[in-house]
């Protein structure tokens, strides 16, 4: 049995392996997954995770972790899943067979260079598949492009500018404001790639509604949660090597919200129901 390490409002947190905290859970049961895995280049998590097994090591274990993703979703659910295009095209292989691709978006990336005969790497892919048709599709707005020196827009629309709508474009599946990654000062654990909160934000606004579930088994430094927590969405998470950092960020912007009295029916997600809520108060992190 796995006891949480924090709870709050609408989340529940693990610190341990993704595919322990995947076994535990009854097929069908979340709405949306957010997966932004290691990509085994050799990264320091400051976390003792080690970045650097053998590739054949690597994607036989991506294919579990993925494989039991696809188990959990519910019918209409939504899988996004962050990754370098070399890593998303193996990714996507994984998921063909058991999900609809709906689109592989481009998400700009800066401070690359080439390396050997390649062309210059400018973006990461955010693979988007459902399971079937998706039960929820919102459609998000950004707001028009302008120029960042004289603060005129970019592009004239071809003289339909009036007819644009108010709120903002419709979002693209290319994500060119997504870079550069959060500025050092602002991230959670120093030294370590975290996403803009808006990516994760992006995907849960676009496939789930407030109360609806979305899993990410890769904590990290919480990003996810936090876009999660922020929309009123349920939440869980799991981070093998080092939750404090998620707590952190969750403590600082929602005091109130981390708690032991989570509104989550957690339950009912369980393969064994008997996990009593006796269980879930029983927490690891003790100060609350
Ligand atoms: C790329 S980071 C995720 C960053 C996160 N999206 C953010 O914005 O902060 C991947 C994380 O997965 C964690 N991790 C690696 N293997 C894991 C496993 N088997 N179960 C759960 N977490 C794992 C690593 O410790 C690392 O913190």
């Amino acid at each position: 049995m796995l006891y949480p390490y924090l709870t709050s409002l609408h989340g529940i947190l693990y610190d341990s392996d993704c595919l322990e905290v995947m076994d535990q859970l009854k097929s069908e049961t979340v709405d949306c997954i957010f997966a932004d895995p290691p990509f085994n280049l050799g990264k320091d998590y400051k976390n003792k995770y080690n970045d650097k097994i053998s590739q054949e090591e690597y994607y036989e274990w991506c294919s579990k972790w993925i494989k039991e993703c696809c188990r959990i979703l519910k019918p209409g659910g939504a899988f996004f899943l962050y990754a370098l295009p070399d890593i998303a095209v193996r990714f996507a292989g994984f998921l063909h067979d058991r999900l609809t691709f709906r689109h592989w978006i481009s998400l700009s990336m800066k401070g690359t260079f080439p390396r050997g005969k390649k062309l210059y790497p400018a973006h990461y892919a955010l693979l988007y598949y459902t399971r079937g048709e998706p039960k929820t599709f919102n459609r998000v707005r950004v707001p028009i492009p302008t120029c960042r020196h004289c603060g005129k827009e970019i592009k004239d629309y071809g003289g339909h500018r009036n007819k644009l709508n108010p709120e903002g474009l419709n979002l693209t599946d290319f994500w060119e404001d997504t870079s550069p990654n959060r500025h050092k000062k602002y991230k959670v654990r120093s030294g370590v790639n975290e996403l803009k909160l808006m990516i994760p934000e992006r995907a849960i606004l676009i496939s789930t509604d407030p109360g609806d579930i979305v899993f990410d088994p890769f904590g990290g430094g919480g990003t996810t949660y936090q876009a999660a927590e922020e929309h009123q969405r349920y939440w869980i998470g799991s981070e093998l090597y080092d939750c404090h950092h998620i707590y952190t960020r969750l403590k600082q912007r929602y005091p109130f919200s981390v708690t032991r009295d989570p509104k989550f029916n957690y339950e009912s997600l369980l393969k064994d129901e008997d996990y009593s809520d006796k269980v879930l108060r029983r927490l690891k992190r003790k100060s609350m």
